[in-house]
C-alpha cells in the first residue's frame, strides 16, 4: 500500500500547469458512445478514474488508444453490450454517465446502481427521473438501473433536485436527448463549466444544444453524431486546490492553463481571507505574505464554492486568525477529513452541516488517513505547513482525481514523497 510522506515548511514557488478536468473529461469519455467515427481528445488526465472510464468503455464495445502527444483516441466498434456492472460502478460512481449514451444510441441500459461513498448518500433518482421523461421504460433488476427505449422523445424536464441541480443527472440528459426526437428543454440544470464543456464537444460532434451553462438547456434532436476534436477544460477543482497550496505556504505560484472565470466564488473567498490572486497570460499568479483571516464558507452549486474544494479550504482556515466557518450544502456528510485534521492540532467542531474552525498557530505532522478524493488533498495541504512529517495513507483515493500531484508539488519546491509500506 502506497502512501505519502509530506515535511512541511517549504514555501510554494514557480509555475504548475493545471491539467483537463477530469469531472469534464468522464462524461465526455462516455459520450463518444453517441458518435460515428472516432474522437480525439486533448488534455484528457491520465488518473485512476479516467483509466477506470477507459476499461468501462472497453467492455462497452468502445476502442481506444492515447497516442504520443498523450491524444486520447476513442472509437466504438461493436455495440452489442448495455451492461456497466456492479464490479466498475461501485469502483467509480461517474460510471454513470454511461448511461444516457447507451438509452440514446442503443436503445437499452443496464447500469449498475451505485451505493453511498465517503462523502455521504449519493442518489441518482434525478437521473432516472430525467431519462423516463423522455420516454424510457424504467425497472431495478439485480441492483442494476434498467431502461429501454425504441426512440426518446424530446420534452420539458425540471431537474431540480432537494439540494439543486444534479451535474452528472444533467450531463446524462442532455447526451440522452442529442438523439432524441424533437426538443429537450432541462430547467434547473447545472450550471458547471464540465456541462459547458460536454455540450460544446457534443455541438462539435453535431448536437444542437443552447443555454449550457444556464439553468435552461435546450437540445434539439439530431439522427446522428460523427467524429471530432476536442480539447478539455482545465481542472478548476485542481487549481483552486494548488491556489490554496500556494495561500497555505505564503507561497508564489503561477497556475498555467487555469481558469479564473471558472473560480468566481474561490477567488472571492480566497482574497477575503488576504491571498493575492491575480491574472496572468497564461492563467493565474497566487501568493500569500501575511497572516490569513478568517472567513464564513458555504458551498453550493456552481458559480457558488465548489464542495470539492470544501476539505482544502478548512485545512487553510484552520490557521486563520480567528475563527470562521464552513457549511456544506450539497454533501452535509463530506467531513471525514475533519477529524484527520483535527489529529494535526486543527480546532474544528463539527455541529450538523457546519463546521466551526478556531484558528491555530501551528499544524503538527501526525500519521492520518485519506478518506475521499478531497479530503486527502486537504492533508497533504496541511502536511505542506505542519512541522515535523505528515504520512497520509490510502493514496489511491488522490490517484483517482490529481495528475502526477506529487510531481507537480516537488517542481514548487515542497518535500513530498511516495512510500510504499
Ligand atoms: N442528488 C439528488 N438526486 C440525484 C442526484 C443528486 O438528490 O439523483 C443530490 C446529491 O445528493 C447532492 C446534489 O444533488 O446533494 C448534487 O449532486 P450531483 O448529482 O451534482 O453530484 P454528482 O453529479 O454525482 C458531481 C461531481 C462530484 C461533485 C458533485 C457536486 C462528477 C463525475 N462528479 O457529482 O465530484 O462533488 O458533482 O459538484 O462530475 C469529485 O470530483 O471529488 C466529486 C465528488
Amino acid at each position: 500500500m502506497q502512501y505519502f510522506e509530506v515535511t512541511g515548511g517549504q514555501r510554494l514557488k514557480g509555475k504548475v500547469t493545471i491539467s483537463g478536468a477530469k469531472n469534464s473529461a468522464l462524461p465526455i469519455m462516455a459520450a463518444c458512445m453517441l458518435v460515428d467515427g472516432e474522437t480525439s481528445l486533448h488534455n484528457v488526465p491520465d488518473l485512476a478514474d479516467v483509466r477506470l472510464m477507459i476499461d468501462l468503455l472497453a467492455r462497452l464495445g468502445v476502442k481506444s488508444h492515447r497516442d504520443d502527444d498523450g491524444v486520447l483516441h476513442l472509437e466504438v466498434r461493436d455495440e452489442k453490450n448495455v451492461h456497466a456492472e456492479y464490479g466498475l460502478v461501485s469502483k467509480m460512481r461517474a460510471s454513470v454517465c454511461v448511461m444516457g449514451p447507451l438509452l440514446a444510441k442503443r436503445k437499452r441500459a443496464q447500469v449498475s446502481m451505485p451505493g453511498g461513498c465517503a462523502i455521504g448518500d449519493r442518489p441518482i433518482g434525478l437521473h432516472i427521473q430525467g431519462l423516463t421523461a423522455l420516454g424510457a421504460e424504467f425497472e431495478l433488476r439485480n441492483g442494476d438501473v434498467c431502461l429501454q427505449s425504441k426512440q426518446l422523445i424530446g420534452r420539458e424536464i425540471f431537474l431540480g433536485g432537494p439540494f439543486g441541480a444534479s451535474v452528472t443527472a444533467t450531463a446524462n440528459v442532455i447526451m440522452a436527448a442529442t438523439l432524441a426526437t424533437g426538443r429537450t428543454v432541462i430547467e434547473s440544470a447545472a450550471c458547471e463549466p464540465e456541462i459547458v464543456d460536454l455540450a460544446e464537444f457534443l455541438n462539435a460532434s453535431g448536437a444542437r444544444i443552447t443555454g449550457q451553462g444556464t439553468p435552461i438547456v435546450t437540445i434539439d434532436g439530431v439522427d446522428s453524431l460523427k467524429g471530432t476534436t476536442h480539447h478539455v477544460t482545465p481542472d478548476r477543482i485542481e487549481a483552486g486546490t494548488f491556489i490554496i497550496a500556494a495561500a497555505i505556504t505564503n507561497g508564489d505560484v503561477e497556475l498555467v492553463n487555469a481558469k479564473p472565470e471558472h473560480l468566481g466564488a474561490v477567488i472571492d473567498r480566497l482574497q477575503r481571507i488576504g491571498v493575492i490572486i491575480e491574472r496572468c497570460k497564461a492563467g493565474m499568479m497566487v501568493s500569500s505574505s501575511r497572516r490569513l483571516e478568517p472567513v464564513d464558507i458555504t458551498t453550493q452549486p456552481y458559480p457558488g464554492f465548489p464542495t470539492d474544494l470544501q476539505a482544502q479550504a478548512m485545512a487553510l482556515l484552520s490557521l486563520a486568525d480567528g475563527n470562521s466557518t464552513i457549511t456544506e450544502k450539497i454533501f452535509p456528510d463530506r467531513f471525514m477529513h475533519v477529524g484527520e485534521l483535527n489529529r494535526m492540532g486543527a480546532k474544528l467542531r463539527k455541529e450538523g452541516p457546519t463546521v466551526i474552525i478556531e484558528g491555530v498557530k501551528n499544524l503538527i505532522g501526525a500519521p492520518v488517513m485519506a478518506s475521499d478524493l478531497r479530503a486527502s488533498a486537504a492533508l497533504v495541504l496541511a502536511g505542506l505547513v505542519a512541522t515535523g512529517t505528515t504520512q497520509i495513507r490510502r493514496t489511491y483515493h488522490i490517484d483517482r482525481g490529481y495528475e502526477r500531484i506529487e510531481e507537480k508539488l516537488t517542481g514548487l519546491g515542497a518535500n513530498i514523497r511516495r512510500l510504499s509500506e
